[in-house]
């Protein structure tokens, strides 16, 4: 088959975009408004573009406030950080959780049972429950053109400018072992994948 995005005419059940471009890693973004109320939300629109300076981007649709922002571009515009959280096997239902549309004054964290913890350098608290946590600095934020104002989306820029990695994922051989992070990603539909042992394999790239 072939279909032209923009005339809808792929005649599908669901539009099959999300389940073309997968597994797509899941930025777990906590981030924290002016008066301190902190914020998390999963992104699948997210991806790292470069690797120095480390940089991460997500991408985020409209939102339902009056400055149709979701919280976490409002919050990140406003105090310039965030942190970005792994989200991993045994976090699954807590960041499927904190995707829930609840208003800005609503703390996700505490919402769905973790823990906040600071970060180093940033306001945005870090998942404690969360092996990895990469406090970010905001860069810049891209706006994607839509075909219609419900489909804009911002594309979030930030630079990372501090990394915490669990100890108890440091292997002996000075390796992070993913095997014991079991990473989730996002798939299509309601899918998601688990990184495990069963799904990883290695290749060597050419000389
Ligand atoms: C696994 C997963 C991935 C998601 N990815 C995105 C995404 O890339 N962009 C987006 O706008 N919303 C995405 N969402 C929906 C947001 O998490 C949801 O709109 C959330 O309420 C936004 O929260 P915020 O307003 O606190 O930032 C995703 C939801 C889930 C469960």
């Amino acid at each position: 088959m072939f279909y032209e995005p923009n005339k809808r005419n792929h005649g599908l059940r669901k539009n099959p975009f999300n389940s073309l471009i997968l597994p797509r890693p899941i930025g777990w973004i906590s981030s924290v408004d002016k008066m301190g109320v902190a914020n998390l939300a999963p992104y699948s629109f997210f991806n790292a573009v470069s690797y120095q300076p480390p940089t991460v981007m997500f991408s985020a649709g409209v939102g339902t406030g009056d400055d149709r922002l979701k919280d976490s571009v409002r919050n990140i515009e406003e105090t310039g950080e965030f942190v970005c959280n792994l989200a991993t096997w045994d976090t699954r239902e807590q960041m499927n959780h904190s995707s829930i549309g609840a208003g800005p004054e609503v703390d996700e964290i505490a919402l769905v049972g973790l823990t906040p913890i600071a970060a180093n350098l940033v306001k945005a608290p870090r998942i404690a429950e969360s092996p990895v946590h990469l406090e970010c600095r905001h860069i810049k934020t891209v706006e994607i053109p839509g075909w219609s104002e419900t489909d804009n989306y911002k594309a979030i820029f930030g630079e990372v400018i501090g990394i915490h990695i669990d100890d108890d994922v440091i292997n002996e051989e000075g390796l992070v072992d993913i095997r014991k992070m079991a990473v989730i990603g996002r798939l299509g539909y309601n899918d998601y994948a688990r990184v495990d042992e069963e799904s990883i394999f290695s290749m060597k790239r050419p000389e």
